[in-house]
């Protein structure tokens, strides 16, 4: 099908979008302590099960509906029926992002908050009980939702940009500086004396620790991981160009979106064993136990202000794919121009964000911070992931994925019919399972 949208210009372009979308705090903040807390090694295992068994298909499954119709959701559910009833699981994932931007951006405030104060070395000879203190006084404050709104700011000019001067530029620059930083970590973690203990709780798997608690975690986060399951890549492939290989591309994006998240794991435990500290600390592990860590580093306040500006890159790129689902989403239904998409998602996220970032002092009793994650990742991901892989696998003509997978990118016959088979059963069995047993 040939339309006049606009597509990304280099097959640079296509992987540095979309690993710059699944690479975020995904990666570098929940990885490490989903791991930490869930024992490490067997968590590790089960997760790149999950990515690679269920997650480069549901990927390929995505890609597919997005180039195949060349719209964002909900449009790509109508293809090839008259019929509008799969609009809603279209409108699940417009939701979902709606969500997510909302807590994402808060969390990607505080890393340029963490930027500021390491340049200013001020977490210079603290004990865990003042950064723990400082740490919870700064996300209850306003100061939070000030960085919030400037991220937010930061995010709205890229977009403005476009889909070839924003987004594929901005993706070309970060993410190889991303991978650079993430190098020079992996090489200074090799000589800390906590690397070999390190190594062994990320990679030893000790499968006592495998529990249902354990595999669920980790489908979750292989799901939020590779952006999965809210039309984030069904957008972006819908600015695919005829000649970009879906699977191969799966793959890439899955491996290095791994990649990372293993890097993350070998810069932090290392460092975590070598001072003696727990790498089930949780969600403040990042911002709480690593500027002690770097603390007591030589060069300590360079590596500190290397590791959040990794971190703000990360979730910039990935704060941009979630944005586009919506930004595609009002130009293609609502016909508004880029910039008027941009501005009204802008201003209606400052909105959201700000009511999630004050939920952690004086709107505390609404907590919506956590009612946002818990709806979009566990509730809303999960469903709209089963969604699309029953509307490719069951409603979708035949000859439209043969042509997007097959076709196209020219992978051999037994491939396709072994990616369409978990599409069309083990994906979304695998995937309902879970979802049970999470709400259970
Ligand atoms: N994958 C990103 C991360 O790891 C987050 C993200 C970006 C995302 N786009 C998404 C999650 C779409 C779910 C759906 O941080």
């Amino acid at each position: 099908m040939s339309t006049g949208r606009v597509q990304f210009s280099s097959k640079l372009g296509v992987i540095a979008a979309t690993v710059g979308s699944a690479v975020g705090l995904g990666n570098i903040w929940r990885f490490p302590y989903e791991a930490g807390t869930h024992g490490g090694g067997a968590f590790l295992l089960c997760y790149i099960l999950f990515v690679f068994l269920i997650g480069v298909p549901t990927i390929c499954a995505e890609f597919t509906m997005g180039r195949a119709s060349r719209v964002g959701i909900p449009g790509a559910f109508r293809q090839g029926h008259k019929s509008r009833k799969w609009d809603v699981v279209g409108y699940f994932g417009i939701l979902a992002a709606i969500l997510i931007l909302g807590f994402y951006a808060v969390v990607a405030g505080w890393t340029f908050e963490y930027i500021i104060e390491s340049v200013l070395n001020a977490f210079k000879e603290t004990t865990p009980e003042v950064r723990h203190e400082h740490f919870e006084s700064f996300i209850s404050g306003w100061r939070a939702v000030g960085w919030t709104i400037l991220f937010l700011l930061v995010n709205a000019l890229v977009l403005l940009g476009g889909v070839q001067k924003g987004i594929e530029r901005v993706s070309n620059i970060l993410m190889p500086l991303l991978f650079i930083i993430l190098i020079a970590f992996c090489i200074n973690s090799f000589f800390m004396p906590g690397f070999d203990q390190g190594i062994t709780f990320l990679f030893h798997p000790d499968f006592s620790k495998l529990t249902p608690d354990v595999i669920l975690s980790a489908l979750g986060q292989a799901f939020f991981s590779l952006s999965l399951g809210m039309g984030c890549l069904i957008t972006y492939s819908s600015y695919f160009s005829d000649r970009t290989p879906l699977v191969k591309t799966a793959f890439q994006i899955a491996f290095l979106d791994t990649l990372v998240a293993i890097l993350a794991g070998v810069i932090i435990f290392p460092a975590v064993f070598s001072f003696g500290m727990s790498p089930a600390e949780g969600p403040t592990l990042v911002f709480e136990v690593l500027p002690g860590i770097f603390n007591l580093m030589p060069g300590g306040m360079v590596w500190s202000t290397l590791f959040f500006i990794l971190l703000s890159v990360a979730s910039l790129t990935s704060l941009i794919s979630v944005s586009e689902i919506v930004v595609a989403f009002l130009s293609d239904e609502f016909k508004l121009s880029r910039i008027k998409a941009t501005m009204l998602l802008t201003a209606f996220t400052v909105v959201t964000s700000t009511l999630c970032s004050l939920s952690f002092g004086p709107l505390r009793s609404l907590n919506l911070f956590n009612i946002f994650d818990y709806v979009s990742s566990n509730i809303l991901m999960t469903l709209g992931g089963i969604g699309v892989c029953i509307f490719v696998g069951w409603k979708m003509r035949k000859c439209d994925s043969l042509e997007e997978l097959h076709n196209k990118a020219g992978i051999p016959i037994w491939l396709y019919n072994t990616i369409m088979f978990i599409i069309k059963y083990l994906a979304p069995i695998c995937i309902t399972i879970v979802f049970i047993a999470g709400l259970i």
